[in-house]
């Protein structure tokens, strides 16, 4: 559970005012051997992944983080330079927004997993093209299959259409359920932080849309 002293900090963030505490159970999952292998095979596979081209100018693969056995499962649409440099997710000035946006619902960055759509650095941080979505997107979906969350937050456009193989737009996406492949996970979409940050003013919807998944989460009981 977050610090209170820190919670305003994060909705003035968000430019929230409200605030519903959350109470997120203690994961008590033993790890279990087969799928401890799994996992760590699929973290080779993506280490060493030459699929696309992008192993040309990465600095290493960006994998993903957090709890393996989360409940919540966070997709972004790829790493930047400075997630490229550390090879964790979300770690900029978009990733301080994002860690805002889910203590907001009561969500510590540590108690969710966090991924993107390419595990790989796009040069000049460009849109990843349909072929490198395309070769990464298996990837994400064996993610899925091993830690199956109850719920996925996409964040921005690319997360949102490659997860649903759809082309329809971010709004009109936004405010119902969807299911991704490959086990039809719920998926509830929302804002990408960087748009947030160059678009403060959509920040209300973007709360709108995190309370919407508090509540979808908690029905999914
Ligand atoms: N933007 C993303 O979509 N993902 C990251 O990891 C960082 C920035």
């Amino acid at each position: 559970m977050l610090e209170p002293a820190r919670r305003s900090q994060y909705l003035q963030a968000l430019g929230i005012d409200e605030w519903t505490r959350r109470v997120q159970p203690a994961a008590t999952i033993t790890e279990t051997a087969p799928i401890a292998e799994e996992w760590t095979s699929l973290q080779q596979s993506v280490a060493a992944c030459q699929r696309c081209g992008l192993q040309a100018c990465r600095t290493q693969t960006v994998f993903g983080v957090g709890d393996r056995h989360a409940e919540w499962m966070v997709v972004g649409e790829a790493p930047g330079a400075e997630e490229d440099a550390k090879g964790e997710p979300f770690v900029g000035a978009a990733g301080q927004l994002l860690n805002a946006m889910l203590a907001a619902i009561g969500l510590a960055r540590e108690s969710v997993f966090i991924a993107n759509i390419l595990k790989c650095r796009p040069p000049g941080n460009r849109d990843p093209s349909p072929a490198e979505i395309a070769e990464c997107l298996p990837y994400l979906h064996q993610q899925i299959r091993q830690v199956r969350p109850r719920l996925i937050l996409a964040f921005g456009r690319v997360a949102a259409q490659s997860l649903l193989g759809t082309d329809k737009p971010l709004g009109s996406l936004r405010g119902s359920v969807h299911a991704a492949p490959p086990l039809n996970t719920p998926v509830v979409v929302t804002y990408h932080p960087a748009y947030l940050l160059r678009t403060p003013a959509e920040k209300r919807k973007a709360w709108e849309d995190l309370k919407y998944a508090r509540r979808i989460h908690a029905e999914l009981r």
